[in-house]
């Protein structure tokens, strides 16, 4: 016999940074974080796992090509999912599976990014959130989406805040097992419907520096991320709240480019620095800095993750259309840079 079962979770972009670890292998965060879940129609994993006992290994393929399984990451997240399995029976096939019975059993692990071919954006939120809500399916784990965020958040730290749609925020959590380290929704993807978000893709690709490696070497030597954690995002947290729950798109703006702009400055302040923008991300931020000066509210956000491609969050329609007429006059798309737009997102399925 084989059992399946499929899920699909969508991306998410982090508005205010998550930047550090305080417990490497927990992936336990120095500061809370909030995100967008984007559109999961063009931004998503979906992942199918099976498991069966004529299976005499983990495997898994991804986007049709088998990798290594080797990671701790995996098997961190696949023993905490073990410990939470639920019985399983199927009368008429003949199949029964007790809790430990899980435990002797291997999966094969089937994912695909339907992401454009530059988009150029991390998958490994996407992945793991999907990776860990289809195993948990198959296990009849019987959690809430806050504790399987837990355990998402043991495969990629900003993949825990994937498993829910909208505004999401991953509290930092103060036990040391890590079990109140999860994400929870502050609004779902219709409290703010007017959001388009447009992805320009400076570079596709690989970066250089690995998020996990680069912050590492920021919680190391970075003096500067200290006091960001400690007292810059905090206060930023509960700000970037108020903003979401006002649909407040001047200060939503404000406080998410002003949060790029210090994950930027803490990777310059690392030693070695640490260069993720280009000079094409620095003209997109002049031009929409220069456009936002202009007039009297905000029109713009921007917001960089660990590479060089620009995500632009405007408010409305209209806005977003007028941004892509001045990003294709001033930025015209070559072989190595794409343009797409997005809407908010719902949850994992
Ligand atoms: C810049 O979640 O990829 O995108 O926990 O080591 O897997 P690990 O790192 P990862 O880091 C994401 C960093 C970021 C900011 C964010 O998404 O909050």
């Amino acid at each position: 016999w084989i059992l399946m079962a499929t899920a699909r979770t969508p991306t998410n972009i982090a508005v205010i940074k998550y930047w550090g670890k305080r417990d490497e292998n927990l992936i336990l965060p120095i500061n809370d974080s909030i995100s967008i879940t984007l559109d999961p129609d063009h931004l998503s994993a979906t992942t199918t796992v099976a498991v069966s006992p004529s299976f005499e290994k983990d495997r898994m393929w991804l986007n049709g090509k088998e990798i290594p399984l080797s990671g701790g990451r995996y098997q961190n997240c696949l023993r905490e999912l073990r410990s939470r399995a639920g019985d399983f029976e199927d009368e008429k096939r003949g199949i029964q599976i007790k809790k430990e019975g899980w435990n002797k059993l291997h999966f094969h692990i089937a994912s695909y990014n339907n992401f454009p071919t530059a988009a150029g954006l991390a998958s490994s939120a996407a992945g793991f959130a999907c990776l860990v809500f289809s195993l948990a399916k198959l296990m009849n784990v019987k959690e809430e989406l806050g504790q399987l965020s837990a355990i998402a958040r043991q495969g990629s730290g900003s993949a825990c805040r994937s498993l829910y749609g909208g505004f999401v925020k991953w509290t930092m959590g103060n036990e040391m097992s890590g079990r109140d380290s999860k994400a929870v929704q502050l609004a779902n993807e219709t409290h703010w419907e007017d959001l388009i978000i447009i992805v320009a893709v400076v570079s596709s690709r690989q970066k250089e520096t690995s998020s996990t490696s680069g912050m590492r070497e920021s919680v190391e030597t970075s003096s500067l991320i200290q006091h960001r954690a400690k007292v810059v995002v905090p206060s930023r947290i509960l700000q970037m709240e108020e903003a979401i729950r006002n649909r407040n798109f001047s200060s939503f703006a404000r406080l998410t480019c002003a949060d790029s702009n210090q994950f930027h400055a803490v990777c310059l302040d690392t030693s070695p620095p640490i260069f993720y923008m280009n000079d094409t991300s620095h003209r997109i931020i002049n031009l929409v800095e220069r456009w936002n000066r202009h007039e009297e509210t905000l029109q713009v956000a921007y917001t960089f993750d660990a590479g060089p491609n620009a995500v632009l969050i405007a408010p409305n329609r209209k806005v977003a259309s007028s941004l892509l007429q001045r990003l294709l006059f001033y930025f015209p798309p070559g072989p190595d840079y794409e343009l797409n737009s997005y809407v908010l997102g719902d949850k994992t399925i």
